[in-house]
């Protein structure tokens, strides 16, 4: 069976001559050879560090650390959880994660377990399910994840500066599929100039249109990097898109692949002709290795000319093993029985104007706390995107709104996402798994997702079962949509 979910040209060529690759021109010898740039990212085979956590106790210290990025002539002041950026942390399902986020940096900040459907205490969104962790202080997280999975986590304010300099780490949740290895690959632009220094990580004309472009285009913090594979072996890939901005059109050349998961949750395989892959969604490819030697390469078919992301490379001892496709246990979600779900148009809009939240109740954290109040680095000054007419309050205008949606524990809920802007918005629901339902424009078969793109002026259907008690953050990914406006919440209780 033959897909081309993305909708894109099913079958494209793509000759060495057209292919760029990190965004820069490069001659075809430069495909086959040639090392490229290393930072401190990831190891010398081009694969991010990881470590096993499961029922471990471990410490995620947030603070800046400088990195050097690509050819760039200085150091980047990255913000970081350790001393690279993006650690992976690997448990088996049924396992608990023990984690303390300890503050080094010179604001406040969370953790946001994306994907990871924990109870609310622990998702980590200051004012809404706790209050934020200060310069200097620390919060323990303890989830035992529900489902395997491919999950990523961030903080929650002043996003777009927090994740932009590279606050961010993977967490593996692992299935007992066996695969001859299982490769992470972390897409991520960096808003840095040739200096190594940030640009601004919000502009206005960015933040107003498709969200404001990083310059330096890496995969595990490096460009277009070398990562080496068992050669005759089943290899499973894990693609996240990290990035705050860019959606890409993943696909792969030099191997059969097939597209396993969408942000972690099983789907009937299918030949990966390419995914579109928005801000924090998450593909996972099984794919068969050629001979030592051989070379694969990952692409990004959305430019107008196709980018080589990373090349993976043949290299080592053969396993030869059979080249059985590898099914995934499906997840364990609550089917939505869509006869009698509670149904739910939101529509994606533009909005110059912050909604009028004054004279409102407080929020009640899961702790008991009450708030009544944002602080700054939680809200915007400019306000450019509501969810069905309502936007996140502005700065000097720091109540929390209300919810956005109220439904009772248990309840089917059908959402109809309605984009009625030029952009495409990545929408994403805290502590719910949706199902994907339909979609106008771009067709993807149905499944299971936590994030789900949005195309220009299109209407997509999702459905969840609300059984997960608390208060819930909906928004759109493109972090300068989500920090100037088009985020919400909802309750379930
Ligand atoms: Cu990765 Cu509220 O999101
Ligand atoms: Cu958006």
């Amino acid at each position: 069976m033959k897909l081309a979910p993305s909708g894109g040209p099913a079958a494209r060529p793509v000759t060495r001559r057209a292919i760029v690759a990190g965004g820069t021109a490069l001659a075809a010898t430069a495909l086959i050879g040639c090392g490229r740039t290393q930072t401190s990212a990831a190891g010398r085979d081009g694969r991010l560090k990881e470590s096993r956590i499961g029922g471990q106790p471990f410490t995620l210290t947030a603070q800046e650390r400088p990195i050097s990025i690509g050819a760039n002539t200085g150091p980047t002041p990255a913000w970081l959880y350790g001393d690279a950026p993006f650690p992976v942390y690997r448990m088996r399902l049924g396992e608990s994660l023990d984690a303390t986020l300890t503050n080094r940096l010179s604001e406040h900040t969370s953790i946001h377990w994306h994907g990871v459907r924990g109870p609310n205490a622990m998702d980590g969104v200051a004012y809404v399910t706790q209050m934020p962790v200060q310069p200097g202080e620390s919060f323990n997280y303890r989830i035992t994840p529900p489902d395997a999975g491919t999950y990523f986590f961030h903080p929650h304010c002043n996003t777009a500066e927090q994740l932009g300099r590279g606050l961010a780490g993977v967490l593996i949740v692992e299935d007992n599929v066996g695969f001859d290895d299982d490769i992470v690959c972390v897409l991520k632009d960096w808003r840095v100039g040739s200096d190594g220094g940030f640009l601004p990580f919000i502009t206005p004309e960015g933040a107003g249109r498709g969200g404001t472009f990083g310059p330096l285009r890496t995969v595990n913090g490096m460009v277009a990097p070398e990562i080496q594979v068992p050669p005759d072996a089943n290899v499973r890939l894990r693609l996240l898109n990290l990035d705050s901005t860019r959606v890409s059109d993943i696909g792969v050349q030099g191997a059969q692949a097939s597209l396993i998961a969408v942000d972690g949750n099983a789907l009937t395989p299918f030949v990966l002709e390419s995914w579109r892959l928005g801000p924090a969604m998450r593909m996972d490819v099984a794919l068969r290795t050629p001979q030592a030697g051989g070379r694969i390469a990952l692409i990004d078919y959305f430019a107008a000319e196709p980018v080589i992301l990373a090349t993976l490379v043949a290299q080592g001892e053969s396993k030869q093993r059979n080249a059985s496709a590898q099914m995934l246990a499906p997840g364990n979600f609550l089917q939505p029985d869509l006869a009698i779900a509670e149904m739910h148009e939101l529509k994606l809009s533009a909005s110059a104007t912050p909604t009028d939240y004054s004279g409102l109740a407080p929020i009640v954290l899961p702790d008991g706390k009450t708030i009544d109040l944002l602080d700054s680095l939680c809200s915007n000054a400019q306000t450019l995107w509501a969810i069905d007419g309502k936007t996140w309050p502005q700065n000097g205008h720091e109540h929390l709104p209300p919810p956005l949606m109220s439904f009772a524990r248990g309840t089917p809920v059908r959402l109809q996402l309605t984009n009625t802007t030029p952009h495409v918005h990545p929408m994403h629901l805290h502590g719910h798994t949706f199902k994907v339902l339909s979609a106008s424009k771009l067709k993807r078969p149905e499944h299971w997702a936590d994030t789900v793109l949005v195309m220009p002026e299109e209407r997509v259907e999702i459905a969840f079962v609300a059984d997960n008690p608390g208060n819930w953050m909906i928004h759109c990914h493109i972090i300068e949509h989500q920090d100037t406006g088009m985020m919400a919440w909802f309750k379930v209780a």
